[in-house]
């Protein structure tokens, strides 16, 4: 078979290429991998998502975060969902865990969708998908998920200094977001997942005071949502709960998140900075203009962190919380 006369060595080239090229190619994520094994896969996790975010206003952010904080550290393979165990500590009692939670709507999610198909849905695309339920019940866009990622066996603690900090400049989230092969316009679409939630002081209050040898207050950040997080966040603070909703609309998926930084009113460092860079300035302006423009990139965004990552020797875990 393999003839290694003159004449193929072009041939060799081009197929050598492609072997480079083609293991970034994503395992074989599919819109319909389930249609056939286990047609009711989405209808069981929309309406799981659904009734726990009726009971918890709080789920619908949780959710939309597990699914960025699982894809950024080892791709998207639920190791984020991982219990630790003698002698490992898992990502999710890693230091930056503060908002992590809700995990038990993923539990309950899988638990159905074990009694309904065993061993076929995978803990990484219930994320996926519930991560886009969120979306979708809070007012913002739909999308098609592409499924069959593989849920993998390993998760450290020590992985999660891999996850981009709130006190990131722009070059920072550029690289970061770049690593996992998101370019800029994906870093200002997704950032825009901030429009929902909360954070706790610890994670923007270095902003509100001694800031620098020159400003006592970031001067990036407007100066009435500065002395309003300052009585939220008290020094010393007795309330460990203690912080602030990303914006005015925290439990609704729209693009004041963008009209917010405009105004200088993002939270973090790592949002309002997507302002005062002119790498990143114009797709805000573009997605506090238009809101229909934010919620297709949104979805693309969306779609291309679902592929980061995806491992193909993985396992379809039965319990989300431990490895089969
Ligand atoms: C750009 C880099 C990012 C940084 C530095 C960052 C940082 C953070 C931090 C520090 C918190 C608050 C933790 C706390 O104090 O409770 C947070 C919350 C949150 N993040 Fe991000 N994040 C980033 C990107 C994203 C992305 C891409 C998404 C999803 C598309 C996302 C969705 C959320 C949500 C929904 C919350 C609120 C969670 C809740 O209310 O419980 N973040 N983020
Ligand atoms: C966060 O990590 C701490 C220990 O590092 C752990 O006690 C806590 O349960 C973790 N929180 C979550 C939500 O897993
Ligand atoms: C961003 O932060 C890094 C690390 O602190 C620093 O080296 C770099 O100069 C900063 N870049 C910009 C453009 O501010
Ligand atoms: C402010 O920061 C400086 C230098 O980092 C430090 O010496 C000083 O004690 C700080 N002041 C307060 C009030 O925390
Ligand atoms: C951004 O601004 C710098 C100077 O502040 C300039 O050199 C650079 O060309 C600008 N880049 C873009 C993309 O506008």
């Amino acid at each position: 078979m393999a003839n290694f006369s003159p004449k193929t060595v072009p041939c060799l080239t081009v197929l050598l290429m492609f072997t480079i090229i083609v293991p970034q190619s994503k395992a074989s994520l599919n819109a319909n991998y389930y249609s056939q094994t286990c047609p009711q896969a989405e209808k069981i996790i929309r309406e799981t998502v659904y009734s726990a975010s009726i009971h918890d206003p709080k789920v619908p952010a949780r959710l939309l975060r597990l699914f960025f904080h699982d894809c950024f550290i080892r791709g998207c393979d639920a190791s984020v969902l991982l219990d630790s165990t003698v002698g490992n500590q898992a990502e999710k009692d890693g230091p930056p865990n503060i908002s992590l939670a809700s995990f038990y709507v993923i539990d309950d999610a899988k638990a159905k969708l074990e009694a309904t198909c065993p061993k076929t849905v995978t803990c990484a695309d219930i994320v996926a998908i519930a991560a886009r339920d969120v979306v979708t019940i809070s007012g913002g866009p739909y999308w098609n998920v592409l499924k069959g990622r593989k849920d993998g066996r390993v998760s450290k603690a020590s992985e999660t200094i891999n996850l981009p900090a709130p006190t990131f400049n722009v070059s920072q989230l550029i690289q970061s977001f770049g690593n996992r092969g998101l370019g800029l316009k994906d870093l200002v679409a997704l950032s825009g997942g901030h429009t929902l939630g909360f954070s706790h002081c610890s994670s923007f209050e270095s902003r509100l005071r001694n800031f620098s040898a020159l400003h006592d207050i970031d001067p990036s950040m407007n100066i009435e949502l500065a002395q309003e997080l300052r009585k939220k966040c008290p020094k010393p603070n007795k309330d460990k709960n203690a912080g602030d909703f990303f914006d005015s609309t925290s439990s609704t998926f729209d693009n004041n998140y963008f009209n917010q930084l405009l105004a200088g009113k993002g939270v973090f460092g790592s949002d309002q900075a997507l302002v005062g860079d002119n790498r990143t300035r114009w797709n805000v302006e573009s997605f506090a203009k238009d809101q229909n423009l934010f919620f297709r990139e949104f979805a693309a965004s969306m779609v291309k962190l679902g592929n980061v990552g995806v491992i193909e020797d993985g396992e379809v875990r039965i319990k989300c919380r431990v490895v089969n």
